[in-house]
Parts: C-alpha cells; sequence; structure tokens
C-alpha cells in the first residue's frame, strides 16, 4: 500500500496503521461496515486485505461531503461518483447504502458485522447517535471503532468525539493516529 496513491481524504499514517491492524484481524469472509467514506480513502488504504481475506464491505454514507470543512462538500452525485471511481480503481466491490446513517442502521440485522468503522458527522450527539444505532449490530466479540478521538496530546481529533466515545463506550482504547477501538463482550 502506497499512501501517495490513496485518493484524497482524512486519513493519516497512523489512522492507516491502526485501520489495517482492525481488517487484519478480521476473519476470512468476515463482515465489516464503514459509516461515512467521502472518497474511500480510509477503506482503500484497506484494499489489499479486504481482497485477500474475502472481506464482506458495507458502506453507508450521505455523500454530504466532510460538512467541518465547507470546501470538501462537493455535488452529493459527483462526491458519489467519485468514491465508486476509487473503489473501482483499488478492486473493492462494495454495498453501498446511501443515507443517513442511523436510519440506514434499520436496514441491517442485530449481531451481523463482525467490524464497524465509524467516521461520519463529527458534532458529539451524531456520534453517540451513530454507536446506539450501530452496536446492535455488532456480533459478541466483533469490534467497533472510528476515527478521530482526540489524542492525550491534543495533536489529532476531536474532542466531541472523546466526549461522544467516553460517555458512551467507557474501556475503549486509542490506537496509532486518532483511531479508537471497543470490543464488544456482551449485549
Ligand atoms: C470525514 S468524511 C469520511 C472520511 C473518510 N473515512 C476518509 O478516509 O477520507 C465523513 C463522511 O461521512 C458522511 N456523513 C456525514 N454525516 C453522515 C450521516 N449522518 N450519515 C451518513 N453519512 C454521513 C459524509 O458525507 C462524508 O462523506
Amino acid at each position: 500500500m502506497n499512501i501517495e496513491n490513496l485518493p484524497d481524504g482524512y486519513f493519516n499514517e497512523g489512522d492507516i496503521e491502526a485501520y489495517r491492524k482492525l481488517v487484519s484481524d478480521l476473519d476470512t469472509d468476515g463482515k465489516m461496515l464503514e459509516v461515512g467514506s467521502y472518497k474511500g480513502r480510509s477503506l482503500c488504504s484497506c484494499s489489499d486485505i479486504i481482497n485477500a481475506n474475502d472481506i464482506t464491505v458495507y458502506v453507508v454514507d450521505n455523500f454530504v461531503g466532510a460538512e467541518a470543512f465547507p470546501g470538501d462538500c462537493p455535488d452529493q452525485k459527483e462526491l458519489c461518483k467519485e468514491f465508486f471511481k476509487n473503489m473501482t480503481e483499488f478492486s473493492l466491490g462494495v454495498m453501498l447504502s446511501r443515507g443517513n446513517s442511523v436510519e440506514k442502521a434499520e436496514d441491517f440485522k442485530n449481531g451481523c458485522l463482525d467490524l464497524i468503522f465509524i467516521d461520519a458527522s463529527h458534532k458529539k450527539e451524531d456520534v453517540i447517535a451513530d454507536i446506539r444505532a450501530w452496536l446492535p449490530k455488532l456480533k459478541i466479540g466483533g469490534v467497533i471503532a472510528g476515527h478521530d478521538y482526540k489524542r492525550p496530546d491534543g495533536t489529532q481529533g476531536w474532542d466531541s468525539v472523546k466526549e461522544a466515545v467516553d460517555q458512551e463506550l467507557p474501556g475503549s482504547t486509542l490506537m496509532t493516529g486518532s483511531v479508537w477501538m471497543y470490543r464488544k463482550d456482551h449485549e
């Protein structure tokens, strides 16, 4: 994986290292979901592992874009097109549920996913809503994780994400970059 070749987006080296570890830990034929893909940078950074291990990938995105960065909210159709162009370039066959995260969670059965990665809206109330909507969809033993948890030295991440994750999932841990993770050990 060459970071220079990845699509534009928000994943740095530390984030990529963490996500690759999470995806590598999945069994062959595992099922993962990414909530918030934008142009697909985070997924493409793991494309070799996903393809080698026949991981099924679900994506939920409304393609509104990265609202915190007004220049990064292109036309929704264009963003969706760009996402699929990048999926094709990295040989990723993903199943897209286009729309709002919390609503789309209703289409998934409880306990059907091995890994859930949350990188959609970073508002505290939205991160809380995403965790509450998606956690039931995770298998016992599965991992829910996400991007932009504020690092203790303040160099990366968002206070809002940290506050939401600390409140909803005490016991979650920080990986490299600004990736948090939590293993579900009970309903
Ligand atoms: C920060 S970007 C994701 C970055 C991406 N993971 C990367 O590696 O570059 C957030 C994405 O989440 C999507 N999004 C934001 N709020 C959402 C919501 N409520 N439901 C679905 N998608 C949402 C946006 O359209 C955008 O594509």
